[in-house]
């Protein structure tokens, strides 16, 4: 049997992919290399010296979905990254992201049923949380009040996916709601690489400290936290990779609908992690403190009991970890994967 991951050359997907070779699975990627680049598949095969099948594809073209499970006739289960994912960019294009992520996901869904591809683990994020009431956040936290396109894509894809489930029982769906996913693997050949300038906090830093950048821009200090900067609940990227593995294998097991938060369940604030950075790394990260960031909120971090007891996943790295191979991520590539 296999495994097809979308979006698998994208920094959460190729993470996965190698999880998922080391632990011993046959894998399919598909992606469109809409955020992400070819010479990550060859960077995967280097870091765990196996060989998969990859389809140029997107999830809007359903023919293209079609011929890669007409072709792989072995595949069982999908883990699902691929997704338009930058927040402030959905404000500005919710039609795209829309369209994107929502009719992709259902073209995926139908390509699947047609298929009699019924597993899928799918990748969702704290944000369909919105501001939460109550931190730390449960998966029985209320869900639906998102702050932006991006986030309502995520909402709309979980209730589908409860849907699809709710009319055919045979379908298992388990739902990952990421919290802030940063660091890279310990080889440093495979790590994030966002188009541009980061809208999010470690890329952003790792390129201060690469001196791509002057200094960081601290986005308020005014949020009702320890120090006023805002708290989030970060989590290394490989943590997350292997919490993929221990719901495919849950959810193949137990069968039905699943929600787990992915977090660690400690929060961190902007300067925590500036100072984290430079604990882990001996890079001091400069910094102005300036206005708030519209739609950012003071606290959200999870409360990861549910994945312990259920997955049996909880996260092992610290955010030492975190920042130390964030850092070594990007001395290596200062370029990320270049053009
Ligand atoms: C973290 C903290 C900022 C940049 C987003 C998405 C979420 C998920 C992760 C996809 C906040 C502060 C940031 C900067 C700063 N993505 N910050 N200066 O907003 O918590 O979550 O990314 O699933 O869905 O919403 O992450 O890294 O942008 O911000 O001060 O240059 O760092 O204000 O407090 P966020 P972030």
């Amino acid at each position: 049997m296999s495994v097809l991951i979308t979006g698998g050359a994208g920094f959460i997907g190729s993470h996965a992919a190698v999880e998922f070779l080391n632990a011993g699975y046959e894998i399919v990627i598909m992606d469109n290399f809409s955020n992400s680049k070819p010479v990550v598949l060859d960077r995967i095969k280097q870091i765990t010296g196996k060989d998969f099948k990859f389809y140029r594809a997107d999830l809007l073209d359903l023919a293209s979905l079609d011929k890669i499970f007409d072709e792989n006739p072995e595949i069982d289960s999908v883990i699902h990254f691929a997704g338009l994912k930058a927040v402030g960019e959905s404000v500005s294009k919710p039609l795209e992201y829309y369209h994107n992520n929502v009719t992709g996901t259902l073209m995926l869904c139908d390509s699947m049923r047609r298929h009699g591809v019924k597993t899928i683990v799918f990748s969702s994020s704290a944000t369909v949380y919105g501001a939460p009431d109550e931190v730390p956040i449960k998966e029985s936290a209320r869900v639906g009040n998102a702050t932006n396109p991006y986030g309502e894509t995520k909402v709309m894809i979980e209730r589908i996916l409860k849907d699809i489930y709710v009319s055919d029982k045979e379908w298992n769906v388990s739902v990952l709601r990421y919290f802030n996913p940063i660091g890279a693997h310990k080889s440093g050949l495979i790590g994030e690489d966002p188009n541009g300038i980061p809208n999010n906090l470690m890329p952003y830093i790792t390129k201060v400290a690469g001196g791509k950048l002057p200094y960081l821009h601290v986005f308020g200090n005014d949020y009702n936290t320890h120090d006023g900067t805002g708290v989030r609940d970060y989590i290394h990227v490989v943590d997350l990779a292997r919490a993929h593995l221990k719901a495919l294998e849950s959810i193949k097991e137990r069968r039905g609908i699943d929600y787990f938060n992915i977090g660690t369940g400690t929060g961190y604030s902007v300067l925590d992690i500036v100072k984290a950075y430079k604990e882990a790394t001996g890079v001091e990260i400069k910094y102005e403190i300036e206005g708030r960031r519209p739609g950012d909120i003071d606290a959200c971090f999870a409360d990861p009991t549910k994945a312990r007891e259920i997955l049996g996943w909880t996260a092992e790295y610290d955010i030492t970890d975190m920042c130390r191979d964030s850092n070594n991520w990007q001395r290596n590539n200062p370029n990320g994967y270049g053009e």
